[in-house]
């Protein structure tokens, strides 16, 4: 046998990271969650950041087998927001202690460059701020606008580092090819703080590829980290089986609560300074305690709905989603007791990547 500690830091291989990801006993489990909380305690501390989402528009141009916005699903009513409602939001998030706001949409060409930097520019002269985008495949001038216009972070999932996966559960537009992480490049040189991520169990997915996913997290040594299982949306061919990547059962990720956990906690040991939330979909998995346990495993960013509930039922990426009812006050309040519950601190100011240990003892 291998010494189980030495695998548990920056250096940890690939094989190491998938062995861990079979990893079924629960009492070899438990040294990943100490390692993974004990990595999070002394690189990013105690605090909880917030970050305040707004869904600021469901219209998508793409075809993604998984997601619920997919142009082809014409049973989803559209919306896009108003720049004054967006605005009003982000004030919202503000009284409400965020540090920041995460303005997320499909890929919306109806959301124009120009209108989102206005929008931008007026969010960072009325409030302090960082401003977070997530907009998809956008061209190389909206993003360079965006930033112009004030746009701190950037986040795109990569969804799988397998490109037949990918490829195939991410049509391309027409005579384009979607490269994420040549656009996570490009972000990072434009100084933007840069998000990438995976979903969890996509079919198809092997325990090899997440592994790989884990260590591309390390390779492009991101500044935020998000991760969350594969919902199964049955308005999408990967949710309803109609379309069905070949793999052997023995090689499938399953979509698990507990699978999550131990991505978080990898991602935390291959990148013990970045900024990685306890998001959503998870809680969606365990609505009682899966938000505590993903900052108990790893995370250290909660991502709170500040859209309006008119629209936030309209934002149906995968179904049954957490505090789809809950308004933005309901979500502050509720969270705000699960920090303190596991006794972290609700973090202060905008939380942004930091690169030098804090507590080191
Ligand atoms: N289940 C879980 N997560 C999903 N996403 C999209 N569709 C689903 C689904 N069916 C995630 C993708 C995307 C993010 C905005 O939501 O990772 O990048
Ligand atoms: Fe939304 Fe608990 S976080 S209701």
């Amino acid at each position: 046998m291998f010494n189980v500690n030495a695998m548990l830091d920056e250096n940890i291989t690939i094989t190491e990271i998938e062995s861990w990801l079979r990893q079924e006993n629960a009492a070899e489990l438990e040294k990943l969650w100490a390692a993974a909380d004990r990595v999070r305690r002394e690189n990013v501390g105690d605090e909880v950041h917030l970050r305040g989402l707004i869904e600021i528009s469901n219209y998508c141009v793409r075809s993604c087998a998984y997601c619920g916005l997919r142009k082809e699903n014409k049973q989803l009513d559209r919306y896009r927001m108003s720049a004054e409602e967006v605005i009003e939001c982000a004030h919202k998030a503000h009284k409400l202690g965020y540090g920041t706001v995460v303005m997320q949409a499909g890929e919306d060409y109806g959301i124009r460059a120009q209108w989102l930097a206005d929008i931008i520019k007026t969010i960072k002269n009325e409030l302090p701020l960082a401003v977070t985008l997530s907009m998809g495949e956008r061209p190389q001038e909206d993003l360079c606008l965006w930033r112009k216009a004030g746009a701190d972070r950037y986040l795109l999932r990569f969804e799988t580092s397998d490109l037949k996966l990918y490829k195939l559960i991410h049509p391309d537009l027409a005579n384009k090819t979607s490269d994420r992480f040549a656009i996570l490049k490009f972000l990072r040189e434009l100084g933007y703080e840069v998000g990438g991520g995976v979903m969890i169990g996509i079919p198809g997915q092997s325990c090899a590829s997440l592994a790989n996913d884990i260590d591309m997290f390390r390779k492009c040594d991101f500044d935020m980290i998000g991760s969350g299982p594969f919902i199964p949306n049955l308005l999408t061919p990967l949710g309803t089986g109609e379309l069905k990547p070949d793999i052997a059962p023995a090689d499938q990720v399953p979509a698990t609560e507990l699978m999550c956990y131990k991505v978080v906690a990898l991602a935390r040991i291959v990148c013990p300074q970045a900024n990685i939330p306890s998001t959503t979909a998870l809680a969606t998995l365990n609505k009682e305690t899966g938000r505590e346990l993903g900052l108990s495993r790893g995370a250290n960013v909660v991502m709170p709905n500040c859209t309006p509930l008119k629209y936030r039922v309209k934002y149906e990426i995968y179904p049954g989603k957490a505090c789809i009812n809950e308004t933005a006050e309901q979500c502050q309040m509720c969270l705000a007791g699960r920090i303190y519950s596991i006794a972290r601190t609700i973090g202060k100011g905008q939380g942004g990547r930091i690169r030098t240990r804090i507590n080191a003892d």
